[in-house]
């Protein structure tokens, strides 16, 4: 049974499944539709990644695209949206262990396709490390499509509140919620770093298509936030009420307090 609702009343365009699997099949048939157009025409295409629990489904799916469909990586250029600091990307910890062990280990992507902003760089050489990851985004032609998940405190990306929409990729102070958050998979909140290395607000608004994911009622709250509340850094999420290209899937949980009935 197919519960995906368009919703048009909310300010974005809002897709609600009975379920984040269901949902999350949906999104890696969005992602596979756009690697296989770019193949026919011979270009690349440019995801922009999350790492955390929103897009796991996601990447599983495409491992099974992958291994079953002989659905391949080798025209897809990434980029993801950030790293703690400081991190060593052999650690357990790292988003760089995180996007192989999810899915760059099993497809055939090609690891000099891929970008993770490093939680290694000199601290006096970030500002012109973050320069370079952003330059080189552009130099791909920009990020066709950016994966999102949502923080408790709004964030997108580690842009944390307050974050204005003109911010690039640039290293980020983390909120205490979203460490407090992180601390079960660290081992407990003195472990979770305080820093991290993000893309900005508008480096994420720059994306040609922004797909947003949330599951379970954890999010619900943030969620009518970002899809009701007024445009305001104080929920760097609102700012997505200004693209013109989004689409936010939730399953029931994470739907549970948008205004309108979302279910038939
Ligand atoms: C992860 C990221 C974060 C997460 C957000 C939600 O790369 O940038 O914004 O998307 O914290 O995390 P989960 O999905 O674990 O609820």
């Amino acid at each position: 049974m197919n519960l995906a609702v368009n919703n048009s009343s909310e300010k974005l365009y809002t897709n609600v499944y009975a379920d984040a699997e269901s949902a999350s099949k949906k999104v890696a048939q969005d992602i596979a539709d756009l690697i296989r157009s770019k193949a026919e025409k011979g270009e690349n295409a440019v995801l922009g990644l999350a790492t955390g629990s929103s897009p796991l489904k996601v990447y599983a799916e495409l491992v099974r695209m992958h291994k079953e469909e002989g659905l391949s990586f080798k025209n897809v250029i990434t980029f993801n949206l950030d790293e703690y600091y400081p991190m060593d990307p052999s650690s357990e910890h790292s988003y760089v262990y995180f996007m192989k062990k999810n899915l760059f280990d099993h497809v055939d992507i090609n690891m000099e396709n891929v970008n993770i902003p490093s939680g290694t760089i000199r601290r006096k050489e970030i500002e012109e490390y973050c320069a370079t990851y952003e330059a080189k985004i552009k130099l791909h032609g920009g990020v066709d499509l950016q994966l999102l998940g949502i923080g408790r405190t709004g964030h997108i990306g580690f842009n944390e509140p307050p974050s204005n929409e003109k911010t690039l990729t640039r290293m980020v102070t983390l909120d205490p919620i979203t460490r407090k958050d992180a601390a079960p998979g660290f081992g407990g909140l003195e472990n979770v770093p305080t820093e991290a290395v993000t893309m900005g607000v508008g480096s994420i608004l720059n994306a040609k298509k922004v797909i947003m994911m949330a599951w379970g009622e954890s999010k619900a709250a943030i969620v009518n936030e970002m899809m009701n509340g007024e445009v305001s850094g104080q929920v760097p999420a609102t700012y997505l009420q200004l693209h013109n290209n989004v689409a936010v899937f939730l399953d029931e949980g994470a739907a549970k307090e948008l205004k309108t009935e979302t279910l038939v």
